[in-house]
């Protein structure tokens, strides 16, 4: 009998209290969460998006094992964690492509996992999401990709909206490829044209996966001083995925480390890389020598 059957006395246990104890691993109880704190720091804003106790496998896969995770209103938040740690299937549960198998995700506190498909369509017109593949439409040409949103949830004119492509296309440094179609581009200037695509609804909530992976050094620093611009300009919930520190270094002001499907630490940037979790430590800091290995 696996270790999460038994209580600490070794007696069995109920299956209501399985999940519990599953649920409420202690630091330093079990070996496998040896570097989870939980510690939350308070940021003085209320929470845009939260997960509460969230849990999600694929299969006998378990992913998100108890996730309990705040984003805070107004921030450029940054979820750091190791690959293939579960960062892309929490942005899929922001937007009610995945669905929790216990806990809930509450966007605005409205539970993302109970809205009725109207009510969803609605709450996605509250998003802008750069999904980690970019996700162009193939069969349309840049011009399209990105007015798609605005046609599809506007009563804008052709006019408006093509006045409002063109200015983000210039944004991204895009102009002159409005006709090309994603075959036909780099995979940054994809990347860039699918974070122009985010933004052109004015989202209160951007959900960006990795817009800076595939970019070349300088195209990374330009892309963090027009996430921070727009940011300004917008306001609004920002959640950034990256796996460059240096990224995280220049516009994360609120930074969640996900690991083994849950938070190791969560909290203002300037504290977590100043934090004295050893996994924290060596995640922010890129280290071969720490507690996170070649898993
Ligand atoms: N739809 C799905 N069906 C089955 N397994 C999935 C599905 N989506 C994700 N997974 C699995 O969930 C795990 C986490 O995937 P996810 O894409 O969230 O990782 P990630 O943290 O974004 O990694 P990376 O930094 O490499 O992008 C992986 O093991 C992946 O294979
Ligand atoms: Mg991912």
């Amino acid at each position: 009998m696996s270790e999460i059957e038994n209580d600490d006395q070794g007696q069995a246990l109920e299956p209501a209290d399985r999940v519990k104890v599953v649920k409420e691993a202690v630091p330093g109880g079990e070996e496998e969460y040896r570097w989870h704190t939980g510690l939350n720091r308070p940021t003085g804003v209320p929470d845009a998006i939260e997960f509460i106790d969230v849990h999600k496998a694929f299969g006998r896969n378990k992913i998100l094992k108890g996730l309990n995770l705040g984003l805070p209103e107004g921030k450029i938040s940054m979820i750091l964690g190791p690959s293939g740690t579960g960062k892309s299937v929490c942005i899929k549960h922001m937007v009610g492509l995945l669905y929790p198998d216990d806990g809930d995700v509450l966007v605005h506190g409205e539970s993302v996992p109970n809205l009725r498909d109207e009510e969803l369509f609605e709450m996605r017109k509250k998003f802008g999401v750069l999904f980690q593949d970019g996700a162009l439409f193939g069969s349309m040409n840049l011009l399209d990709n990105v007015a798609f949103p605005l046609r599809q949830h506007t009563d804008k004119s052709e006019d408006e909206i093509m006045g409002i492509v063109n200015a983000r296309l210039a944004e991204v440094g895009l102009t002159e490829a409005g006709d090309k179609m994603p075959n036909e581009l780099s995979g940054g200037m994809r990347k860039r044209a699918g974070f122009a695509r985010a933004l052109v609804l004015d989202p209160d909530i951007v959900l960006f996966d990795e817009p800076d992976s595939g970019l070349d050094p300088v195209r990374t620093a330009l892309l963090c001083e027009l996430i921070q611009e727009i940011h300004k300009e917008n306001g609004g919930a920002y959640t950034v995925i990256t796996h460059d520190i240096m990224s995280a270094r220049r516009v994360a002001e609120y930074i969640a480390v996900l690991w083994r499907g849950r938070i190791v630490e969560a909290g203002p940037a300037e504290e977590l890389f100043n934090s004295d979790n050893d996994f924290v430590r060596q995640f922010l800091s890129g280290a071969a020598q720490g507690p996170l290995g070649m898993e």
